[in-house]
Order: structure tokens, then C-alpha cells, then sequence
């Protein structure tokens, strides 16, 4: 009764829980199975492309045969299913933590981080099927180094702010990669590009989701809490970089051996730094470069603040963008 009360007097706690109502109404619209809906009964076309060139950079290596550009593409694509199965491990975790604010209040914003939470354990679900469906068609080495729960453990040690903060930029650049580059190519494998089209459907509501819950941590925190907020967020972007550098060096060295050539040793060079390149651009450089997500990390941080994150991006985002 008490809650119906404030839901009628402060319109701005009622304007939130229509944002999370609407992201239900998505959610339950566009609802998909793994089986039903995506796989489809199909197995993937290695005669064709997994990752777009739009985001593998592949076209910085211009002595690569058009084969050695599939493999190229197959191989960041295969570590792209497995990077969204490794985040997915933490956000799901992140969701069901904070959602315990809303068990005995706001009914609604429960839901919709009960769905999210739900949807991103179908997701990897579905990657880990693609992870075996991939290795069934590539040769032997692979191997994805980062584990889940170690990764997920040490994200989840930092401050809430800084995780959302994490989270909406991953989920932001989820949706801009899809719309801008997987869509768009029409040299994809049918059915990774499905993957991604059914995922980019779910991750739009988990995208205002976030960010819903991004500015209600803001407000709770008083400037000493921003600080540290800032901070963890300076030390997210850079555990992000050494698990990206690990797994560029691995999938580099994975590519050069099983090529089926002898690279020269500037060829052998560069495949190294355009992965680096490639991966910085995919998990850090393309998602903190969305108008969406500028805007509103621009909205929450002081000048200052914004200062020492660019500083801390710039070399980064400075060999991303090369
Ligand atoms: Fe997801
Ligand atoms: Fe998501």
C-alpha cells in the first residue's frame, strides 16, 4: 500500500519502473531457444566467414591467402562466442546480486533483472555449444585461456559502479558490432550470423537495464564512493587489456602454427599486432567510442574524472584505432 502510494506521488520512481516494464514487454516479445529458433538443426560453413572484417582487421594483413583470411575470421570468431560466455559469467552474477534491492520492493525492476539474468545463462549456454560446434570444424590447439569464474571473481571484487559501468559498455558494444558490421556482411556463415542477430535482440533490453542501474548506484554514492567507482573502473579496463593480450598472443600463435605455411618474420610480426590490434578494437576501443556510452559516462563522472579515464584508455584506443 505504502509503495503504491510513493508510485503515485513521485513520478520519477514510477517514469523508472515503466523503463523496466517496457524492457520486459521486449524481452518476453522477442524471447528465442537455442534449438528452436537459432541452431535450427545447422552446423557452420567453414567455406565462409565467422567474424566480419569490419572488426577482425584482417584487411591489414593484405599477404594472407583467402583462405588464411577465413581461418583468420574463424579463429576471432570463435574466441568472440567465447568472450561473451566469459562476461555473461560475471553480469548474470552482478544481476542476481543487486537485484536483491528490489526482493521485497519494486516487483517490476525485480523481473527485469531476473530476466536479464535468465537470458544471459541461456546465452552461455548457447556459446559453449558453439565453442564445441567450432572446435568440431578447425584443427586441434585452440586454446581460450581466461576462466569464467576466476575472471568473474575478480570483477566482481571491484565496486558496483565501476561493474555497471563495465557491463552497459560491453552490452552497448554488442548491439553497435552487430548493427554495424555482422549485419551489414554478407560473407557470413548463416549461421554464426544468426548467433548474433538473436543475441543482439536480447541484449537491447540488457543495455537499458544497465544503465537504469548504473544511475541508481551513482546516486546512492557520495563523491568519495565516485572516486573509488572511477578507479575500479581504471583497473577493470585494465584487466580487460591482459585477458584481450593473453588471448591475441594465443590466438596468434594458434593461427601461425596451423596456417600451413612458413610466415616471414615481419608477416609473422604483423598477424601478431593485428590480432592485439583487432581485439583491443572489439572489447574496449569500439564499445567506449559509442555516442550511447560516452554520453552517459559523461553524465556521471566529473571532468577530472573523465580525464584520467581517457588517459588511461589512450594507449590502448591509440593502437586499437591504428
Ligand atoms: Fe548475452
Ligand atoms: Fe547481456
Amino acid at each position: 500500500m505504502q509503495a503504491a502510494m510513493q508510485e503515485t506521488t513521485r513520478p520519477a520512481t514510477r517514469t523508472t519502473t515503466q523503463r523496466y516494464a517496457s524492457t520486459i514487454e521486449a524481452s518476453k516479445r522477442v524471447r528465442w531457444e537455442i534449438d528452436r529458433d537459432v541452431i535450427r538443426g545447422r552446423r557452420f560453413d567453414f567455406e565462409r566467414k565467422f567474424l566480419p572484417d569490419g572488426l577482425s582487421k584482417v584487411r591489414q594483413l593484405p599477404f594472407l591467402s583467402p583462405r588464411e583470411v577465413r581461418f583468420m575470421s574463424h579463429v576471432q570468431g570463435r574466441t568472440y562466442a567465447n568472450m561473451f560466455a566469459l562476461v555473461e559469467r560475471y553480469i548474470g552474477a552482478k544481476m542476481l546480486d543487486i537485484s536483491k534491492d528490489y526482493w521485497l520492493g519494486d516487483q517490476v525492476a525485480l523481473e527485469a533483472l531476473v530476466r536479464l539474468t535468465d537470458e544471459e545463462l541461456k546465452h552461455q549456454e548457447m556459446f559453449r555449444r558453439l565453442e564445441r560446434m567450432a572446435a568440431a570444424g578447425m584443427p586441434e590447439g585452440y586454446v581460450f585461456k581466461p576462466q569464467p569464474d576466476d575472471v568473474a571473481s575478480a570483477v566482481l571484487s571491484k565496486c558496483t559502479w565501476a561493474v555497471l559501468g563495465l557491463t552497459l559498455d560491453i552490452e552497448i558494444f554488442s548491439q553497435a558490432h552487430y548493427r554495424s558490421s555482422i549485419e551489414p556482411d554478407g560473407e557470413l556463415s548463416d549461421l554464426w550470423k544468426d548467433v548474433y542477430l538473436y543475441h543482439w535482440k536480447e541484449e537491447s533490453q540488457h543495455a537499458i537495464v544497465d544503465e537504469l542501474e548504473w544511475r541508481r548506484e551513482h546516486e546512492r554514492l557520495d563523491a568519495a564512493g565516485r572516486e573509488r567507482g572511477v578507479d575500479d573502473l581504471i583497473a577493470l579496463v585494465g584487466d580487460v587489456d591482459g585477458i584481450v593480450q593473453m588471448q591475441a598472443a594465443a590466438d596468434a600463435e594458434y593461427f601461425l602454427q596451423k596456417s600451413g605455411r612458413i610466415f616471414s618474420a615481419d608477416e609473422d610480426a604483423a598477424v601478431r599486432d593485428v590480432m592485439l590490434k583487432a581485439y583491443r578494437w572489439q572489447y574496449i576501443g569500439s564499445g567506449v567510442q559509442e555516442p550511447r556510452f560516452a554520453e552517459v559516462i559523461a553524465s556521471l563522472v566529473t571532468p577530472a574524472q573523465m580525464e584520467r579515464i581517457g588517459a588511461a584508455l589512450k594507449p590502448i584506443l591509440d593502437h586499437a584505432s591504428r
